[in-house]
């Protein structure tokens, strides 16, 4: 890892010191870095080898034009979950053709538009979903290709709000159910089956649980292949976790599609992914700065100027992301700090129970804040969601200004 390290004694992004970055485009500042992105998405591609397939880049982890146009210039295909994110990847310069279409609530203009630029594959969530695509697949005298969302029901180890591969969520249909309904999709005549997904869950941290569901999913393709539908791709939805914490072993990504890869070897198969967090989570910083110091009772709390409005992880689901000092100061005593923000809310928090060494004005950076961090950021009690910047080795460059009032205001009105 040398995108975000210490040199002579401050925390740099690639060539860059984080408190120049500050000065330069001020705080809440989220900064990502060119290089780590296209590291991240090099180690999946080395690892399907010459396995046929397509590395399709989840947008929703971070959908900053900035961040699409680099992973498009590498040969990326993209993963969409609405008509905004299709539309993102098309001014970014993306490949329509390496566009799957994931999400369990697609409209009929959204289906219209996909089908007009010529999207690689719908992901079918409900039979509902089905029909109403090979209906706008007709009227616009095309055949949309699609591949099924199954429910493989394995236990992917993760938190339940962002485990999805059971039979209780709302997506996919559960895989006793998928023959009958690929039957039906092979019936209809604007329809082409060429696949099947599958999505178990975001922040797994082990290859294990992808292997089994792409185990089950087999049998399927085998069953469908003696009924006469014959799969050309399974798509094993989103990519590995990340590492939060040092310490934590970084998961190996180029192992884990290799082993992924495995399972399809002698068969004729694609194998498509969707990664999204371990493309971006550790390419990104939040810039924040200590407003003030206080304390209440016993307790410590250091007020930054970033809240969960501009990154919910902690607060939406208790997740740990480490916070780092810009500049450690040589002086001075480590105290356990609350780091909390300027939302009037108890769970605006960043991170609690902290050691650190703090002062007022102090520049912290919340760590792998790159993977849903901006995309998540709202305008809760009127706050401007902050700038983004990209560093590409000793260059910066703003790829999202930081948004103002006039911006926030100009879309509402007074009763006239
Ligand atoms: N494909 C599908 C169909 C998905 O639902 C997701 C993520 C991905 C791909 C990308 O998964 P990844 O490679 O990022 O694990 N906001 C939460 C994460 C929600 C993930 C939802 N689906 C968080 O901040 O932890």
């Amino acid at each position: 890892q040398t995108t975000f390290e210490y040199r002579q004694g401050q925390l740099h992004a690639e060539d860059l010191p984080l408190a120049d970055l500050a000065r330069q485009y001020g705080t809440p500042l989220y900064v990502y870095s060119q290089t780590a992105i296209e590291r991240q998405f090099d180690a999946y591609k080395e690892g399907l080898g010459d396995h046929p397939g397509l590395i399709c880049y989840a947008v929703k982890a971070n959908s900053n034009l900035a961040v699409l146009d680099a992973l498009a210039r590498r040969g990326a295909g993209f993963d969409i979950v609405s008509l905004g994110e299709l539309e993102r990847v098309l001014a970014a310069g993306g490949d329509p053709a390496k566009v799957v279409f994931s999400g369990v609530a697609k409209q009929a203009d959204e289906m219209r538009r996909a089908l007009d630029v010529g999207i690689h594959c719908f992901n079918i969530e409900s039979e509902g979903e089905l029909e109403r695509l090979n209906q706008v697949a007709g009227e616009m005298g095309r055949v949309a290709n699609i591949s099924i969302r199954v429910n493989p029901d394995v236990d992917a180890q993760t938190h339940p709000y962002i485990s999805t591969g059971l039979k209780q969520n709302k997506f996919g249909i559960a895989i006793e159910e998928a023959p009958r309904v690929y039957r039906h999709a092979a019936s209809l005549p604007h329809i082409a089956v060429v696949g099947v997904d599958f999505h178990i869950g975001s922040q797994i941290l082990k290859s294990e649980p992808f292997e089994d569901a792409t185990d089950r999913v087999l049998a399927l393709v085998d069953e469908l292949a003696d009924q006469g539908i014959r799969l050309k791709h399974v798509d094993i939805g989103g990519g590995l976790g990340v590492r939060y914490q040092e310490g934590e072993v970084e998961p190996d990504v180029r192992a884990y599609v290799r082993a992924v890869a495995a399972h399809l070897k002698q068969r004729n198969l694609e194998l498509i992914l969707e990664p999204g967090r371990s493309i971006v989570a550790n390419a990104g910083v939040l810039l924040t700065r200590v407003e003030y110091l206080k304390y209440n009772g016993d307790h410590a709390f250091a007020i930054l100027d970033a809240g969960m409005n501009d990154q919910i992880r902690p607060a939406l689901y208790q997740a740990w992301m480490d916070v780092q000092a810009v500049r450690p100061h040589e002086d001075g005593t480590e105290a356990a700090w609350d780091l909390v923000g300027p939302i009037c809310e108890t769970g605006d928090f960043l991170a609690k129970e902290r050691r650190l060494n703090l002062k007022p004005d102090d520049l912290l950076a919340v760590m792998s804040a790159g993977a849903y961090g901006f995309v998540m950021a709202s305008n809760y009690n009127s706050r401007n969601r902050p700038a983004e910047v990209m560093v590409a080795g000793n260059r910066s460059q703003v790829v999202r200004r930081r948004e103002t009032l006039d911006d926030q205001i100009t879309l509402e009105s007074r009763l006239s």
